[in-house]
């Protein structure tokens, strides 16, 4: 990587130098880049952002003379991460994930995917209508959280699908925990499989040796990052990056392409036909300069940026473990089953110790502090810090306010042995994800559903991992225990409804979409 070359902003010029020269403007939007918007939204964002708000298709910016400023652009991210090329995406990293799936339905139908994947993955297999085998990633009894998947596991999973495309894997979890992602490759690569890494909460480990080492450069072959999250790019902006080991050009299981021989893991073609089939026709211009912005800061001054911000975390979960009843989440996580190493830029905080849950402390703290997290659960709270954060006041004030609300709740000497039941395994798959999403379905009772085919996840937390998918058989096993996750204060997500009274099931032998829907 050059820093030099990364101290420009191609793409964010071009559309800076559009708005400047005051061109007539006869093209979408309708706002004209302020004169038609509504002032309301004029005082709130600014002029300039309205000015910026550009179309695609705009000649100087996206089309022209070639490489286009957007294009400069997608290859200084693609340098600034070291990938053989790179897809601004403005879908955030679900995107990422629709496109990594439509892409792998070009070279078979089977694929292996960790089974506490993002929704966006799930949705993904509906879409793409590839069959999964799931791994099962670690799950940690003490604290109730799902980690990584292990090697092992991966190798297992592919061992039992022959015909799989591929393997898709999760690294860095919410909580921070991050896969050998060198040794799931070489499972994946061993097996001829391009490994597909969703890498949504580590797109800042490129930039600081003191930080886990990002998946592209242990391996990984497509890797899904949402710049959004700690880099810092605006809401809803993500990338997806191809490596250099993925392959070359080619229509991905088309004639020529090699599949997963001479041509490659993953063709580059195949994977832009997926990004432009997730992608609007009019990609929003703040969107990807946003995207150029946070590249250029990463890449020019990440490492200083982020070696501030590991500081000071590293002073805050100093004073968070000084507070009684409370422990914090840290590199002492690494070498548990499924965490090789942990990513700091999360403030993970473990309140088993204290005689309240994660979601009883959550309002309390808002309320102590308006402190709004990222994520809670019954025994970890969790938040999320970004690159660029300096001095970081936020963590002196999560600090203040878990010390009072540690004060107001008090201590549970018996909390933090408090034990995790293991959920049941989860069901059959009877059919794709895709068919049972798009087949004929009905709402039954809960209690009626056993041996029905779901067609919607019930996911509950803790730990996060789906107990159920659509497609699989629901089991009595598998409903009770969502029941009783909820009777503890739990909660289950993906459920339409959410208090688990009805569940939505397939109409075996029902053909198409038309039942009650
Ligand atoms: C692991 C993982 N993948 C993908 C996503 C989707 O990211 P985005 O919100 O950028 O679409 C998330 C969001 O939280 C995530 O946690």
């Amino acid at each position: 990587m050059t820093i030099e070359r990364q101290q420009g902003t191609p793409y964010l010029d071009a559309l800076c130098e559009y708005a400047r020269r005051q061109p007539a403007r006869l093209h979408v939007p309708g706002h004209k880049g302020g004169p038609g918007a509504d002032p309301g939204l004029l005082e709130a964002l600014g002029e300039r952002a309205v000015s910026l708000d550009i179309p695609a298709l705009t000649h100087g910016i996206d089309i022209g003379v070639e490489p286009t400023p957007f294009e400069q652009s997608q290859r200084l991210a693609a340098e600034a991460w070291g990938a053989k090329r790179a897809w601004f995406l403005v879908n955030g990293a679900s995107q990422g994930n629709l496109a990594a799936g439509l892409a792998l339905a070009h070279y078979g139908s089977d694929v292996v995917v960790q089974r506490n994947a993002h929704s966006s993955t799930i949705d993904a297999l509906v879409l793409s209508g590839l069959r999964p085998t799931f791994a099962a990633p670690e799950v940690d009894p003490e604290l109730g959280i799902a980690h990584c998947l292990t090697a092992h596991a991966l190798e297992r999973a592919l061992a039992a699908t022959p015909g799989a495309v591929g393997a898709w894997v999760v690294s860095p979890t919410y909580f921070g925990a991050v896969a050998d992602v060198s040794a799931l490759a070489a499972v994946a690569h061993g097996r001829g499989v391009p490994l597909i890494v969703d890498e949504a909460w580590g797109a800042h480990l490129a930039f600081h040796e003191d930080l886990p080492e990002h998946a592209l450069a242990l391996g990984a072959d497509l890797v899904i990052s949402s710049t959004h999250k700690i880099v810092g790019s605006l809401t809803q902006s993500a990338m997806l990056h191809l490596g250099h080991g993925a392959g070359g050009h080619g229509g991905g299981g088309l004639i020529g392409d090699g599949g997963h021989g001479g041509g490659g893991l993953i063709g580059e073609d195949t994977v832009d036909r997926a990004v432009t089939l997730t992608e609007s026709t009019s990609p929003n211009s703040l969107l990807c300069g946003s995207l150029d912005a946070a590249r250029r800061q990463a890449a020019v001054h990440g490492r200083e940026l982020l070696g501030r911000t590991m500081a000071a975390l590293a002073h805050a979960r100093e004073q968070i473990r000084a507070i009684d009843g409370l422990d914090v989440l840290d590199g002492r996580l690494a070498g548990r089953p499924g965490v090789f190493a942990y990513d700091p830029l999360r403030l993970a905080v473990d309140v088993r110790g204290v005689d309240a849950s994660g979601y009883e402390l959550a309002p309390l703290l808002r309320e102590i502090d308006d402190i709004n997290l990222e994520l809670y659960g019954q025994n970890v709270l969790v938040a999320v810090f970004g690159m660029g954060e300096r001095g970081l006041p936020e963590a002196s004030r999560l600090v203040a306010a878990l010390r009072t609300a540690v004060e107001r709740v008090g201590l549970d000497p018996g909390g933090a042995q408090a034990s995790f039941a293991a959920p049941p395994p989860w069901g059959e798959l009877a059919m794709t994800p895709r068919e049972a999403y798009l087949g004929a379905q009905e709402v039954v009772p809960a209690a009626q559903a056993v041996g029905r085919i779901a067609a919607e996840s019930l996911a509950t937390y803790p730990p996060g991992i789906p107990n159920v998918l659509p497609g699989e058989r629901l089991t009595a096993q598998t409903l009770a225990y969502v029941q009783h996750t909820l009777e503890l204060g739990g909660s289950v997500r993906g459920a339409s409804d959410r208090l688990l009274r009805t569940v939505r099931v397939v109409v075996e032998g029902g053909g198409g979409a038309t039942a009650k829907k």
